[in-house]
């Protein structure tokens, strides 16, 4: 089986556009493939080194989103890149190697760092960040690594780093490929891209009387001002989800009933919620679960750490041997 390798920063609880974007992705690549997935908590520290106090508590309720989810521990390795120190070493010895250029070039370095105003992002651990991304997904000789268009360049710098390091110290790592997770923008309750930080998202773990709520108060085609007003569904936010979650033929009846103002908002929202709701239904008493046995969270933590580490080591003797260590 093909290993595959992705990691995501520890963002605390998750939400419909994390489900729709890499989890599903992750819930059919754990059937047929060998998968790594890890929290990227050194990778959080290199934008949040000077508040860090909630990292482990961020980090600890995505695994629990990721378990109620259904990433399964026995199917796929899901651990925790600060418990596996070879990463470090890793990135050391790869650091020996990159020329600086290179990191100066990414366009996710210099984006970020005209985005995170405020913030002295002017680190040495920061301008490794992709450094630190090549070590963790050439660890495990990973042949493929599923993430957003945003995070393409920083797999073809690891190709070329691995290319670079088997030009030196002989065939050790397979080059990767990025496995471009679609990246349909999934619409927050405001209209804009679903964010936490844009406070418009509906959370795996809210109960199904705030996803009603929530939902309900989404943003509907702003045309559409009183109930006798027809509306264009194209126009409307909320529609977008009615396209993802409802049948050919709610699709068709609501769209109608939008154009012709036959239909009220939250009626034709109402078709749309219900599908939402039951979708995460399982999610929430997965999620019960856990949070009854949260030993639970750390035991599949733990398991995947000793697997996860297994393979670092197995990994790092060749390294160390090839450079002559
Ligand atoms: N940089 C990635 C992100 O922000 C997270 C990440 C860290 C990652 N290491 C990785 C993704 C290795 C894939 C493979 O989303
Ligand atoms: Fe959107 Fe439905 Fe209202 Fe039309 S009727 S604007 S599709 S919520």
């Amino acid at each position: 089986m093909e290993t595959v390798v992705s990691g995501a920063r520890p963002t605390g609880r998750l939400h419909l556009g994390h489900l729709h974007g890499a989890l599903k992705n992750w819930l059919r690549l754990q059937k047929d493939y060998r998968c790594f997935f890890f929290v990227a908590d050194w990778h959080a520290l290199t934008t949040d080194y000077s508040s860090p106090q909630g990292i482990q508590q961020s980090a600890r309720e995505m695994v629990m989103d990721w378990l109620s989810v259904g990433l399964d521990p026995k199917q796929c390795v899901l651990f925790r890149q600060s418990s596996i120190k070879e990463h470090a070493e890793l990135h050391l010895l790869l650091s020996m190697i990159t020329p600086v250029p290179w990191l100066e070039r990414n366009p996710t370095y210099k984006e970020q760092i005209r985005e995170l105003v405020g913030r002295d992002l002017s680190t040495y651990g920061f301008l490794g960040y992709p450094v630190l991304q090549a070590a963790d997904i050439i660890m495990y000789k990973a042949r493929k690594v599923p993430v957003g268009v945003d995070q393409a360049p920083h797999v073809e710098l690891t190709r070329e780093i691995v290319r670079r390091f088997n030009q030196f110290y002989g065939p050790i790592f397979p080059e990767p490929e990025v496995l471009l997770t679609e990246t349909q923008r999934f619409p927050g309750l405001d209209g804009r891209k679903m964010s936490k930080s844009y406070n418009n998202a509906v959370f795996l773990s809210d109960l199904p009387k705030e996803i009603e709520q929530k939902l309900g108060r989404m943003m509907t085609d702003p045309a559409r001002v009183r109930r006798q007003d027809p509306g264009e569904p194209e126009k409307c936010p909320a529609f977008q989800l009615h396209k993802i979650y409802c049948t050919p033929q709610e699709i068709e009846e609501v769209s109608q009933g939008c154009r012709s103002a036959g239909i009220g908002c939250l009626d034709c929202k109402r078709v749309m919620i219900k599908h939402v709701v039951a979708e995460m239904e399982p999610f929430r008493e997965k999620r019960a679960a856990y949070e009854k046995r949260p030993a639970d969270v750390d035991d599949a933590l733990a398991a995947g750490n000793r697997v996860a580490q297994e393979k670092a080591a197995e990994t790092m003797g060749e390294v160390r041997s090839a450079v002559g260590l």
